[in-house]
């Protein structure tokens, strides 16, 4: 038989590549679009009687020349070259097949925008059946973009018989909670169109314990932060000091996209049941599960995530790079590894290169177990309810430079109940309000200012950095400590107290601005 090409409906049935097919999956596409847009909200309707989706963000918007092209296959302004898409891309898309594949599975899609700048409004509607033309609309007050999808899976009207409204709509808010989670600036709504129900809605929030809190209101926030860094892998990880009989509070993802890895739980559950099988604690005898959001960070080249689903299976090139790390992070948050992580020393090259970050320093407070005041006393050599070590560093006329070495030494200069002293008050939440822009600017001179934060400076990460909160907390509860001190020692002239707070600095932060500062604050005393 003679050689032909099928015709293009019968591909579009049939073809294995890239396809969206349920309504899960094109609201997840299509919501990807909207934050790779860079929206700050997010607004989706599903009505399941009419196959009828829309999703309205305030991103960038499209230009009149890329709405010419849009909606064709392969088309996209994410990513062009192999070696940009071997990169860390910072975007959900980059294959540009999802519009296409919605639009061949929907009677029509139409997309109106505008785009940042613009003063006019474009609408493209696209179908089999449409005359495909860009048009200028009713102007839309705002930038941004909406994308309704008419009759969708009306292709495969088989599968549009099958779909359980509750099932399909539960899925939907599965994925948009996934979302969510590691999105944690953005706000979202879904509403079902059908009954006018809201059925999920989360406001902007400052960071991923608030973005998971807003889902999840009946867990508390005893919340531990933690990250890792190993060659081009960085995990960060958000652990809850309790447990829950169910795996629903179990976030992976990989470069922001929710995956589904069994691999990685079951190594993590695992992980917990060790530390606590000696304990006989309930992890191991009834059925509980850890609860976390755990976002793997890499180089798209060394993953291979299969798009098929709202929730990808991932596999990666090396699974050791990624075992070592988690083991690492689960290990400090679990106290398993305190002696290690107690004498590395600030810049040393294994912090750096797979240690567990100090970004979060003492205000997130870390995982490792202190030693009883008695052992502590007797290997630091102090006589009891004396720190001879501290005397020695901040007697008048020390040379604060040799204050600093001691503080850097790598030995705990703090006694362990005074530091459980220390760690409560700082976690107390400030009570310093700062509005958006200036806090992302603080954020911002610190990131280039302090070079002593090494984690800032790996690959995308001093881009786009996800735990804002606890980050400008930090500096905040830094500065709001650094101005205790001030005041204390211009109004004390109680030695003993200025001392305590001292060291409460040279916990907090053993940086050399502070060291100057200290220097000249014993000069006034
Ligand atoms: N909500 C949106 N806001 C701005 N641009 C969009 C939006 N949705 C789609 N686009 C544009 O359409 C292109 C194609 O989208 P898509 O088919 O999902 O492919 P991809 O996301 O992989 O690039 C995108 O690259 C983007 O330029
Ligand atoms: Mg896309």
């Amino acid at each position: 038989m003679e050689l032909k090409r099928l015709n293009s409906d019968v591909i579009s049935k049939i073809r294995s590549s890239f396809n969206v097919s349920n309504v899960a999956q094109c609201v997840f596409e299509l919501i990807c679009n909207s934050l790779d847009a860079k929206a700050s909200s997010v607004a989706v309707r599903v009505n399941l009687i009419s196959f009828k989706i829309q999703i309205a963000d305030n991103g960038e918007g499209i230009t009149k020349g890329n709405m010419e092209l849009i909606g064709l296959r392969y088309m996209t302004n994410k990513c062009r070259t192999l070696k940009e898409f071997q990169k860390q891309l910072n975007t959900y898309g980059y294959r540009g097949e999802s519009l296409a594949s919605i639009i061949e599975n929907s009677i029509k899609v139409s997309i109106s925008s505008r785009s940042t700048g613009s003063s006019e409004t474009f609408i493209k509607t696209m179908g089999k059946d449409v005359n495909i033309e860009v048009k200028t609309t009713k102007f839309r007050p705002s930038i941004g973009t909406t994308v309704t999808v008419f009759g969708f899976m009306s292709n495969i009207p088989v599968r549009q018989k099958r779909v359980i409204d509750e099932i399909e709509l539960e899925g939907v808010k599965k994925c948009l909670e996934n979302l969510i989670i590691i999105n944690p600036m953005t706000s979202f709504s879904l509403r079902n169109d059908a009954t006018g129900l809201l059925l999920l809605k989360s406001p902007k929030n400052a960071d991923i314990i608030g973005s998971f809190r807003s889902l999840h209101q009946d867990i508390n926030d005893s919340f531990e932060l933690l990250k890792v860094s190993k060659h081009k892998v960085t995990i960060e990880g958000l652990f809850h000091k309790d447990f829950s009989l169910s795996k629903k509070y179990q976030y992976i993802y990989v470069n922001k996209r929710p995956v589904n890895s069994p691999k990685l739980q079951n190594h993590i559950l695992k992980l917990f049941q060790k530390k606590y099988f000696a304990q006989n604690h309930p992890i191991y005898e009834t059925k509980k599960y850890p609860m976390y959001v755990f976002h793997i960070r890499c180089p798209s080249s060394i993953v291979d995530i299969l798009s098929n689903s709202i929730k990808s299976e991932v596999e990666f090139q090396s699974w050791d790079v990624i075992m070592a790390c988690t083991d690492k992070i689960l290990n400090t948050f679990l106290g398993l590894n305190e002696q290690k992580i107690e004498k590395m020393s600030l810049y040393s090259p294994e912090e750096v290169s797979c240690g567990v970050s100090k970004v979060f320093g003492a205000v997130q407070g870390r995982a490792f177990k202190r030693k009883s005041d008695e052992a502590f006393e007797k290997e630091n050599n102090v006589e009891k309810g004396k720190n001879s070590k501290t005397e020695k560093v901040l007697s008048p006329g020390t040379d604060p430079t040799q204050a600093y070495e001691i503080y850097d030494s790598g030995k705990d200069l703090v006694k362990p109940s005074e530091h459980k002293k220390i760690v409560s008050i700082l976690r107390k939440p400030l009570e310093i309000k700062v509005n958006r822009e200036s806090k992302i600017k603080k954020q911002k001179s610190y990131i280039e200012t302090d070079l002593n934060q090494p984690y800032h400076t790996s690959e995308g990460l001093d881009k786009e950095f996800l735990y804002s909160k606890p980050n400008s907390n930090e500096i905040q509860g830094k500065n709001f400590l650094l101005d205790k001190f001030l005041r204390s020692a211009q109004i004390s002239n109680d030695l003993d107290q200025v001392l305590k707070l001292v060291i409460l600095m040279s916990v907090l932060k053993r940086s050399w601005n502070r060291i100057l500062l200290l220097k000249k604050t014993l000069k006034i005393i």
